[in-house]
């Protein structure tokens, strides 16, 4: 079959995705060829390199007519562009290719399961699954798509709110695939369903069910074995904030539990944020070839979308940089993939640096960095009030990070970067109590931080659309803390 939007896409990808000069791009996150992304999507390694799909609209930089882009890698930090993927073409999807996950089949195939929306004449959204086979550029849709119809939802579930496959291989070597649904009350279900081929469904039970605590619809399910434990992700919508646990409107949310393959269920034994900042929603993981668990996630949220009085962009929305998971006390943590440290040059370090008021630091500048920062107080029976470090700073700018160590407090605050809407600019999360000490990874790039903290027990994400000329940094105290600092370039800063 002939693809005519796709083809249409690609073209216009051809035309007009050169025509964004490199310097107008983060210099390590992804963003799209051309137009608009939202989640990442696919993300999988396949044929010896990383692929990252992503929701996309190529005309412009706004939501409209998902498209598949594509992306791939040999370290998860550098992407090159392929041709876009999938577009909405047939009638099961002609209102658009959402998301959805990929896995390599037993024949060597790239497998792509995703969401196909149909909209009807009386502007009804129809989501059912549909198949896509690839061999890593070309990928041909499954000729009995779609797969799973409202037919094969548990009575009372939505039709028009059922998506986001993610697919995986289970243990007893059945093909597993999670997928987020709707009840009559308007909250979500994940349903289980599986297959010996990974073509012909079944569904199998309801997964888990959220009871109203977490959000509403759960969109974006995630799920992985770590160990003996089971960790399922998800991107809830609707969510009330929990005192600094979750905040209000789309969170992120990660379960840890067990996962009963007999009773097909996940069992949940505690539940946190995956990121406390104010741009992170949707991520995806991946089993890297040396057993590590990847996640990336989009670098947006829907409820902070509205920025763009801050700075025409030539394209919208960013991946995170991919962070490798793990769990420690039935937490999860995560940590930028140890790649990133291949980019990593002039290295500028100072040690037991006194901070009390304002200081500076000669050759600690810049945009693209990765900045290892550990603090403690000076006095530890007078424990410093507030350690803030400014960064993306001009003579009219700054976004800062902020640690409250009597509160135990951590937070992004981007109030003063030059957003000229009034959406969310500043956020905090609860840290660890190591009196007065913290240790903080800063991971910056033209367009955003992202901290990791104590480890990554704790991350925050944020998208800073401050002009990148803006690059000095300067550290503050109340009170007074000492500080041992390593910064790198991170990458080509021109
Ligand atoms: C999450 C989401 C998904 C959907 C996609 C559409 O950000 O709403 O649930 O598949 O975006 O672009």
């Amino acid at each position: 079959m002939e693809y005519k939007t796709l083809q249409r896409a690609r073209e216009y990808e051809k035309e007009n995705g050169g025509k964004i000069p490199a310097s107008d791009r983060p210099v390590f996150h992804m963003t799209p060829y051309v137009g608009w992304t939202n989640d990442p999507n696919g993300f999988s390694y396949y044929g010896g390199k990383y692929h990252l799909f992503y929701q996309y609209n190529p005309y412009d930089t706004r939501w409209d007519s998902m498209h598949w882009g594509h992306v791939v890698s040999e370290d998860m930090v550098k992407w090159e562009y392929l041709p876009a993927a999938l577009a909405p073409e047939d009638e099961y999807d002609s209102f658009g290719c959402f998301s959805g996950t990929a896995m390599e089949l037993p024949d060597g195939k790239h497998y792509i399961i995703y969401t196909g929306v149909h909209k009807t004449e009386d502007g009804k959204e129809y989501q059912q699954q549909c198949i896509a086979i690839g061999d890593g550029t070309e990928y041909h849709k499954y000729e009995k798509n779609p797969v799973l119809t409202s037919k094969d939802l548990p009575k009372g579930l939505s039709p028009y709110d059922f998506r986001d496959p993610k697919v995986f291989r289970d243990e007893d070597g059945m093909f597993r695939c999670v997928v987020g649904g709707k009840d009559e009350k308007g909250l979500g279900e994940l349903l289980l369903y599986a297959s010996s081929d990974g073509f012909d469904w079944h569904f199998e039970n309801i997964f888990i069910a959220n009871d109203g605590e977490y959000g509403c619809m759960w969109e974006c399910p995630d799920f992985f074995m770590m160990g003996e434990s089971a960790v399922l992700l998800t991107s809830p919508q609707d969510m009330v904030a929990k005192g600094l646990d979750f905040h209000s409107g789309n969170g992120t949310l990660c379960q840890i539990g067990s996962y009963d393959i007999e009773g097909k269920q996940f069992l949940r034994h505690s539940a946190q944020t995956i990121d406390h900042g104010i741009d992170f929603y949707a991520p995806q993981t991946l089993k890297a070839p040396d057993g590590r668990r990847i996640m990336i996630a989009w670098m947006q949220n829907w409820d902070t979308c509205n920025t763009s009085g801050f700075r025409a962009m030539p394209w919208f929305g960013q991946m995170t940089v991919a962070r490798e998971l793990s769990l420690k006390d039935g937490k999860l943590y995560q940590m930028p993939v140890r790649e990133l440290e291949n980019y990593r040059k002039d290295k500028i370090g100072y040690k037991d640096v006194e901070v009390g008021g304002k200081v500076t630091l000669h050759g600690i500048e810049g945009r693209c960095l990765d900045v290892i920062i550990k603090v403690r107080p000076a006095d530890r029976e007078n424990v410093f009030k507030r350690f803030t470090m400014y960064f993306a700073k001009d003579a009219s700018h700054s976004s800062r990070i902020n640690f409250f160590p009597g509160d135990n407090v951590f937070e992004t605050d981007r109030r003063l970067s030059g957003s000229r809407r009034a959406n969310i600019q500043q956020r905090s999360c609860s840290v660890r109590d190591l009196g007065g000490e913290i240790e903080l990874r800063v991971i910056m790039d033209r367009f955003s931080v992202e901290v990791f903290i104590n480890g990554g027990e704790q991350a925050m994400t944020t998208a800073i659309l401050t002009d990148p000329s803006a690059c000095e940094i300067c550290f503050e105290c109340d009170g007074k803390a000492i500080m041992d600092i390593t910064k790198y370039t991170l990458g080509a800063e021109e």
